[in-house]
């Protein structure tokens, strides 16, 4: 493993290793300490049968991705029914079962530990799909989500490019989380005593919001609405050619897409006490701030 700024850069070709285990080491610990881990000569071969899915005629009309459920098997977002909608669910559930290998092989520390979540398949192209500000990936963020808590496990994806045309994926990522966390910490407030019980109880979430959640939607939010943050923060541009994979915390890793489309993506759930380092957590990381636990 090799770095180079904010990337780290392993050479491997297989999606099940096997990974020299202090290479492992090394590449868990540039990812938990906010690095993109970057693969370039890892692929995810898209067989000939399935090259058809790779159109932006995909998705269903109004849909931004598609997205397979590992609870339910369901593939949701494409505009395919019957036979073809189960190949396209398999093409999603092949990637999804490659990208636990790979974790696996990376960091065997995580794996018992490691929950799939959903995979995604993002036919479209980015500059088409922002509907708002607070929706709009274009602009540095963290990913926290307003339907679905973690109460401080962390969010871990893979990333490949599957793109049949050549189109690079263009991402731009920002400063450590900490600092990041510094300066906008206090522009955010955990809630109203009694808040995140009430948006539970309507349905709107998932299981019960934390202090933690509150705060990191409240620090995706701000980012995303200070345009002279977005325009004057220190970030560095990242491309991803077709044929390559990567990997990154997506909770920590201020990130931005701006351009690309055909991307597979598959997220992973990890307790914060399953990682190599967890004081590298954002959660270790803004109750350090705030003096007190925060999930
Ligand atoms: C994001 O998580 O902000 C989008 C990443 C991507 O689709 O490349
Ligand atoms: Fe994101």
């Amino acid at each position: 493993m090799r770095e180079e700024g904010v990337l780290a850069v392993l050479d491997i070709a297989d999606w099940g290793g096997p990974i020299d285990p202090a290479e492992g080491r090394r590449a868990t610990h540039a990812l938990e300490e906010g690095r993109v881990l970057f693969l370039p000569a890892l692929r995810f071969a898209v067989e000939e049968s399935e090259k058809k899915f790779l159109s932006a005629a995909a998705l269903a009309p109004g849909r931004k991705n598609i997205s397979l459920d590992p609870a339910s098997g369901a593939c949701q977002g494409s505009h395919y029914a019957g036979e073809e909608a189960q190949q396209l669910g398999a093409m999603l559930d092949r990637f999804a079962r490659q990208a636990e290998a790979l974790m696996r092989a990376i960091a065997p520390g995580y794996a018992g530990a490691l929950r799939r979540a959903r995979t995604s398949f993002r036919p479209a192209d980015i500059e088409d799909r922002a509907s708002s500000v607070r929706k709009d990936d274009r602009l540095l963020h963290v990913d926290a989500f307003p339907t679905r808590p973690t109460r401080g496990e962390r969010i871990l994806r893979v990333f490949s490019n599957i793109a049949p045309d050549g189109a690079e994926r263009r991402w731009e990522v920002g400063e450590p989380f900490p600092d990041f966390a510094e300066k906008f910490l206090p522009r955010v407030t955990t809630g109203w005593a009694g808040s995140a019980w009430l948006i539970e109880r309507l349905g709107l979430t998932k299981g019960r919001r934390s202090a933690y959640d509150t705060i990191m939607l409240g620090l995706h939010d701000a980012m995303k609405r200070d345009a002279r943050y977005q325009a004057e923060a220190p970030h560095a541009a990242l491309s991803f050619p077709p044929g390559t994979s990567w990997i990154v915390y997506t909770d920590q890793v201020l990130h931005a897409a701006l351009a690309g489309r055909f991307a597979l993506e598959q997220t992973f759930h990890l307790p914060v006490a399953a990682m190599a380092e967890p004081e590298l957590a954002p959660l270790r990381v803004l109750e350090r701030l705030k003096g007190r636990a925060l999930a």
